[in-house]
């Protein structure tokens, strides 16, 4: 782990990510004291701005109240070790610039070892040469290097490949860390204990039990301001690729030899490899258009006109092994929606008719978020005098059964995971490129390479998605609960 004498640079120090997420990580992970000790940070872009300038910004987006004095307080010490550099990506001498600053704070050391632990929070067209004059410029010769590397890792299965092979030839697998912030979520790491520690769990989880599973991601916000990237990529390059698969290769795969981070990843790669692409005939599109006062995707100025991009997306996956062979699984995902939740729904089959007659199924859900929860929609009978079934839940909501507990932020288990040196959390090199065969022909298909584009279906702006989603899940057996299921303390 890297523990004393390192410095965490953050490329592309200006910018919304940063703002947004490292910055935030990084404060919240000194707070908590897991930052090494006298660490140093050093933002680096190309804007010119001075110290007080660039703390105005990394402290925009950390949330402590001014009453809380504590926090103010730390606040001032995150800003004494926070430290900021301009230059360009392209250019040798700027990044020589940048060495000189490190070699500085690196001359005030007691011993010789001095670690980096670089953090590219870059738009992707600047990934390459920054790597490579991180390597040629900045590259620490006593200590480790570690660089961390954000999404989107190419566009499909080519341009994947040559990033990744133009990023190796300067940075070595082991000290690459891969960012699918997903992985970074508590309850997604909670898949493996739940299905690998419990019987219960792990007996019914195949093919025999389960008729078909959904993973879920839904925003109540449209691309505002963001369309100009957004529309280069699409829902299904923003989310379903990376963040959904992620937690589907979780969710299917066999049980790793142990909890290291190569065991896990072959597990997760095996089974990727056995979903062939996708079909076109298992897939729905759709795009948002104004409602409620609320602008369409293609009133954003920064959209293009006449953009087929797709803002809502379902697709049906299948796994061709013995324990999953015909079970859909089901990833929607959409922009501009009623409501903000992640979630996934597993819904076994029917019970043996018979003695029950409009029985509903089990469905066991894992709410990734807001809230976190895992419950379990199962029947029991009427209480009272009266031997009817009714559909009813075994709830396991974090807030009320861990009411102490502080779940931490993605990004904050992330870094931390990057200054142990655990990969675990991040996508392997094999991983992106079988999750990337799987998704490639369709998004060709969507860009218009293989003939026209299809035209996405519209839904309005804060609805629960297109009309045809119904049919669409009903397609692969999925069956509302009966009679209406309703829960009320639902909104913990
Ligand atoms: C990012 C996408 O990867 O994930 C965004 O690019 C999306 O479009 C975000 O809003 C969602 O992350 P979270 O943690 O808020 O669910």
């Amino acid at each position: 782990a890297l523990k004393d004498n390192t410095i965490i640079i953050v490329l592309g120090a200006s910018g919304d990510l940063a703002k947004k997420k490292t910055y935030p990580a990084l404060f919240g992970l000194y707070r908590m004291g897991f930052l090494p000790r006298d660490v140093k940070i050093v933002g680096y872009a190309r804007t010119k701005m001075d110290d007080a300038e660039y703390h105005k910004r990394i402290t925009s987006y950390l949330k402590v109240p001014e009453d809380d004095q504590d926090g103010q307080a730390r606040i001032q010490e995150f800003k004494s070790f926070t430290f900021y550099v301009s230059g360009g990506y392209e250019d040798g001498p700027s990044f020589e610039k940048l060495n000189s600053f490190l070699l500085d704070i690196e001359s005030k050391y007691q011993s010789k070892q001095a670690h980096r632990l670089f953090y590219l929070a870059l738009p992707p067209s600047v990934f390459i040469p920054v790597a490579q004059h991180l390597k040629e410029q900045c590259y620490s010769t006593t200590g480790k290097n570690r660089i961390i590397v954000e999404k989107p890792f190419g566009k499909d299965l080519d341009s994947c490949r040559v990033l990744l092979s133009s990023l190796k030839q300067h940075w070595s697998e082991d000290e690459t860390f891969r960012i699918d912030h997903y992985l970074g979520k508590e309850m997604v790491k909670n898949i493996l204990v739940l299905r690998f520690a419990n019987i219960a769990m792990s007996a019914p989880w195949d093919k025999n039990s389960i008729s078909n599973v959904q993973i879920t991601f839904k925003e109540p916000f449209g691309t505002e301001g963001r369309g100009g990237y957004f529309d280069e990529f699409g829902i299904i390059r923003d989310i379903l690729q990376n963040h959904l698969l992620q937690v589907l290769s979780i969710l299917t795969m066999e049980r790793p030899v142990s909890f290291s981070a190569e065991d896990i990843r072959d597990e997760k790669v095996k089974v990727l490899r056995a979903i062939p692409p996708i079909e076109r005939s298992d897939t729905l599109l759709g795009q948002y258009v104004a409602a409620n006062g609320k602008p369409g995707y293609l009133d954003d100025d920064t959209v293009p006109p006449n953009s087929v991009c797709p803002t809502y997306a379902a697709t049906t996956l299948w796994i061709h092994n013995p324990r999953w062979e015909g079970v859909p699984f089901i990833l929607k995902a959409g922009k501009a929606l009623n409501e903000a939740k992640v979630e996934v729904r597993i819904q076994f089959k029917d019970v043996t008719q018979g003695i029950f007659k409009d029985i509903s199924r089990n469905e066991l859900v894992i709410r990734i978020q807001p809230s976190e929860a895992v419950y379990l929609k199962l029947n029991t009978k009427t209480p009272g005098l009266n031997t009817r079934a009714i559909p009813t839940e075994m709830d396991l909501t974090y807030k009320r059964r861990f009411t102490e507990a502080k779940i931490p932020e993605a990004y904050e288990a992330l870094i931390l995971d990057a200054l142990r040196g655990d990969h675990s959390n991040f996508v392997r090199d094999d991983e992106l490129d079988v999750a990337w065969k799987i998704f490639t022909p369709i998004l060709h298909w969507i860009d218009g390479k293989s003939g026209p584009s299809p035209k996405p279906v519209p839904y309005p702006y804060g609805s629960r998605g297109p009309k045809e989603l119904e049919s669409f899940i009903g397609k692969y057996g999925y069956k509302r609960t009966v009679p209406e299921y309703t829960w009320p303390i639902m909104n913990v």
